[in-house]
Parts: structure tokens; sequence; C-alpha cells
């Protein structure tokens, strides 16, 4: 097992494969960096010369892009092709929570990983470095290598457990100035060669005390952990908002006061409509069933509190609206502002948007959306998938436009549900008189103003303050 690492192969050219691959191959040009998908669209997109199209959204991004592609850095569909030349493959599918059979709604759904583990075996004929990227359950590197060694074709496989710290709408400046890069392994010789392979190519660019090595389960037990950890926070400060608007608290006050305690810290208490992203939720179900599993019960309670106070707090934004437009939305027409699952992204999976969407449209309201990097037909493609009505219906009910000013036009309320900083910069006065009276502005972000709305006639509630 080699040490120096020439060519890698990555399957999976997603939110994580893609900005991950892009900033390996710019920090190492002597390693040729294939990333390789089923999707054949996304493919192109990646390979797209106007880099305004790329399938991914990311500040920073086409510049990393632009230097690498076409030098070190490919996009290809040829997976076949990529895993044959490869010394290092990294496996960067989707694990989204499992919608039938066992574990059904909880657990993680492993067929995407262990279609590539059977890929690479049929198709390997020298030694590999097989890297987890993607977020998997403690153990799973086992099943990986059990699939792998039976080829029985005197191939050998080292199994890595690396995975991806990076959050979404930052991922190039979290990849380039990594907090930390966590690689698990074997304890034997072969197992640390592997390691030591992987610590090379990040070596590249991150200071070796930043590269911390584990062994495998330890490694795949933190990314879950860390989630839930972030997780916990964003819904402790959530409940805390709803206490604050019950007795006069201002969550913003409360948030700071309590992160200038250094044992706490002031990063990740931003009081909000809810946390999105396709693997909080997914990440704390994953350890919820396997606590479970292991007969954990407590263990397993104390984590699914998180996912209950998230789905209350995205429950009750929309019923605050409701209950202040005089308890009925019926053919009153309510703009949203954002609908990504955060600022900086053009990702939308379980954004709180959806949710709050859906349950103003069960009450026959009209939502006009802008969001500056999602379309129309991304967010019907979300409301469909909640299967609440039929698609005519959402269509029906839900509409993007193009102009901010002229989704808010008309509006009886409007509602801030993603962060993006334009918003901060509307004419607020002009958007007002072309509203109908009294105008009501929810805001799921706290990113506006209050004082400077209120002077303007605007009626404001935020959350976590009354
Ligand atoms: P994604 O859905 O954006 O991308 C996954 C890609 O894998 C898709 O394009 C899909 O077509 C492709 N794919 C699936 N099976 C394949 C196969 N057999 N061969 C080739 N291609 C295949 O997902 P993502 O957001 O990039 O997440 C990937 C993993 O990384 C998940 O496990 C996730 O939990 C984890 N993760 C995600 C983030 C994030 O910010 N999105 C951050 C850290 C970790
Ligand atoms: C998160 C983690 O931060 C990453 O470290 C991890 O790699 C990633 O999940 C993953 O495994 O997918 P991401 O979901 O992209 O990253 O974005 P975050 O910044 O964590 O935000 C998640 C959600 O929480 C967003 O909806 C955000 O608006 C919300 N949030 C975050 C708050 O409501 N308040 C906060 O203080 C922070």
């Amino acid at each position: 097992m080699q040490t120096h690492i020439k060519n890698i192969c990555c399957i999976g050219a997603g939110y994580v494969g893609g900005p991950t691959m892009a900033v390996i191959a710019d920090k190492n040009p002597h390693v040729k960096v294939t990333v390789v998908d089923i999707n054949a669209k996304r493919i192109a997109a990646w390979n797209d010369e106007d880099v305004s199209s790329l399938p991914v959204y990311e500040p920073g991004l086409s510049d990393v892009i632009q230097r690498a592609r076409g030098r070190n850095l490919f996009f290809s569909t040829e997976v076949e092709q990529a895993i044959d030349q490869a010394d290092m493959i990294f496996i960067s599918v989707n694990t989204p929570t499992k919608t039938y059979g066992k574990g059904k709604g909880m657990a993680a759904d492993l067929k995407y990983v262990e279609l590539c583990a059977r890929q690479i075996a049929s198709v390997a004929k020298t030694d590999k470095i097989v890297v987890e990227k993607s977020t998997l359950p403690v153990r799973t590197a086992q099943a990986i290598k059990t699939i792998l060694d039976q080829t029985g074709n005197g191939v050998n496989f080292q199994i890595l457990s690396n995975p991806e710290f990076l959050a979404e709408g930052t991922a190039i400046k979290d990849l380039e100035e990594a907090d930390r890069v966590l690689i698990g392994g074997e304890e034997s010789e072969a197992g640390q060669k592997a390691i030591q392979a992987l610590v090379n190519i990040y070596a590249a660019w991150l200071p070796k005390e930043r590269i911390l090595t584990t062994n495998v389960w330890s490694s795949e037990l933190s990314k879950l952990t860390a989630n839930a950890f972030l997780a916990q926070r964003v819904s402790s400060i959530n409940s805390i908002s709803e206490l604050c608007e019950a007795t006069g608290a201002n969550v913003k006050e409360v948030a700071k006061a309590i992160g200038l305690d250094s044992r706490i810290g002031s990063k990740f208490l931003q009081a909000s409509v809810g946390f999105g992203g396709s693997c909080f939720q997914k990440d704390i179900l994953n350890l919820v069933y396997i606590s479970k599993s292991l007969g954990l019960t407590e263990v397993a309670d104390y984590w699914e509190q998180v996912i209950i106070m998230n789905d209350h707090q995205k429950r009750r934004f929309a019923e605050k609206i409701v209950q202040t437009l005089f308890n009925t939305v019926s053919d009153k027409k309510i703009a949203f502002l954002g609908w990504a699952f955060k600022k900086d992204t053009n990702d939308t999976r379980e954004s709180a948007a959806i949710y709050v969407a859906d349950q103003l449209m069960d009450e026959q309201a009209k939502i006009r959306v802008f969001d500056p990097k999602v379309s129309e037909t991304q967010m019907q493609t979300d409301l469909n998938y909640l299967n609440t009505r039929s698609e005519a219906e959402n269509e029906a009910l839900l509409k993007a436009t193009e102009d901010p000013y002229q989704a808010c036009k008309d509006a009886h309320a409007i509602a801030i549900l993603t962060e993006w900083d334009e918003f901060k910069t509307y004419d607020w006065k002009k958007v007002y008189e072309q509203m109908k009276k009294p105008a009501f502005i929810f805001d799921g972000r706290r990113i506006l103003d209050r004082k400077e709305l209120e002077a303007i006639g605007f009626r404001v509630y935020r959350i976590g303050e009354n």
C-alpha cells in the first residue's frame, strides 16, 4: 500500500464530493482527481464552461474550479474507469433516512454506499484505499470491508473513515481552513500506512496538528456526535426563544450573556425558525436508531428531543402567522423571503420554509416566494415530496417570483425564512407602501431592524422577543 497517492477517484459529485475534491485537487496539483457520478446532468453541469451553472452554489467555489478543472480535476460519468485507475477512492454518495422497511424514518439508507462497495469490488485489479466520506452509522466500515474482501482476487483493500465537517455556504473556507480533519483507520501496519497516505493529501495545506487520527469506530461516531451537538445548541436556544416570548426576555440578549462564558461559547446560538439542511435531522435520527437498537432507551430519548423541539419551532412560527393575521390566512397573500435552508446556498433539503409553507397552505394561504438562488421547480419538488396535496394544488397555492418587491406587492404579511444578506438592503418603505394594511413582518431569522420597520408602520414579530 503506497503512502503517496497519484490518482484519486471520488464517487458522488454532490454538495460534499464536488467542493471537497475541488479543494483537494487545487492544493495537490500533482494528484489526478476524478469525481464520478451516475447523474449525467450533474456531471455536465460540473463541466459547464459557464461556472455560474455549477450544480452547487458556494461562495469561492467557481474560482477553485476554474484553477483546477481540466488540469488535475475531472468530472465524469465513467465510474468503472475511474475506480480502476485510482489508488484511493472516496465514497461520497448520499445516505438519506430510510423511507421503507426496518428502521423506516430513522436509520440511514446504506444502499448507495453498498452499491459503491460492490462496484469497487468488481472492478478493482490493484490495491486500493477506500475512504468513507459519506456520513455513516458506526461500524459501517466493517460491512464495506466484508463486501470488498469477498472478491478473492488478491486485491488488498484498506478502509478509512474521513467524515466531512464542512457547512454549506462556507464550504470552501471550511475546507481550506478546517478546524480539524479526522481520519480513522485500522491499527495494523497496513492500516497505518493508509492513514499516512490520506494525511499526506491534507498536509498539502493544513498544519499536521489539525489532522487527527483515530480508530475507525471513533471517527464514524464523532461525525454523528458533532452534528448532534451542533443541532442540540440550535434547539436549546430555540426552546429559550419561546420562553423569551412568553416572559419579555430577549433571546439575543440571553444568547450574548451566556455565550460570553468561554465554557459555552458564542457560536451557534442564533435563534431561528428551526434548523434545516440535509444532515442534522438525518444524523440525529440515525444516532437515535443506533441507540434504540442497542437498547439504550434513555440515550435515544435524549437526542430525539432535539428533533421534537425543532419540529415544534417550525410549527409554532406558522401558527403565529395565522393567529396574528386574525386567525385566518385563507386567500391571503403571504410573501416568503427565502426558501434555502440557510444563506449562501441553493440547497433546500429539509428547509424550514417547506414546512412553514405546507402548514400555511393547509390554511389556504397563497404563498409568493423570492429566493435569490432557488428555482420554482425546486420549491414545487420540495412540496410534492411531502405528499400533502396534489401537484396541481401546490402549483396553484405557491408561486415564485424573480423580484422580491413583486413577491411582497399586495401581501398581507412577509415571512423571512432564510437570512440572505440582501434582504437587509431592501427599500422597506417602498415594500410597505405596496402591501395590504396592517402590514405584518414575521422575521424568522432576526435579521431586520425592528425599530426601523416599526417607524415605517410595519407590525413586526421576531422569533425570541415580544
Ligand atoms: P448529494 O445528494 O448532494 O450527492 C450525492 C451524489 O452521489 C449524487 O449526485 C448521486 O447521484 C451520487 N450517487 C449516488 N449513488 C451513486 C453511485 N452508486 N455511483 C455514483 N454516484 C452515485 O449528497 P451530499 O450532500 O454531497 O452528501 C453526501 C454525504 O456526505 C452524505 O452522507 C452526507 O451525510 C455527508 N455530508 C454532507 C454534508 C453537506 O453539507 N451536504 C456535509 C458533511 C457530510
Ligand atoms: C452542518 C454542520 O455545521 C457541518 O459541520 C456538517 O458537516 C454538516 O451539517 C453536515 O454534516 O451536513 P450545514 O447543515 O451545511 O452544516 O449548515 P449549518 O451552518 O450547520 O446550519 C444548519 C441549520 O441550522 C441551518 O438551517 C441554519 O440556519 C441553522 N442554524 C445554525 C440556526 O438556526 N442557528 C444557528 O445558530 C446555527
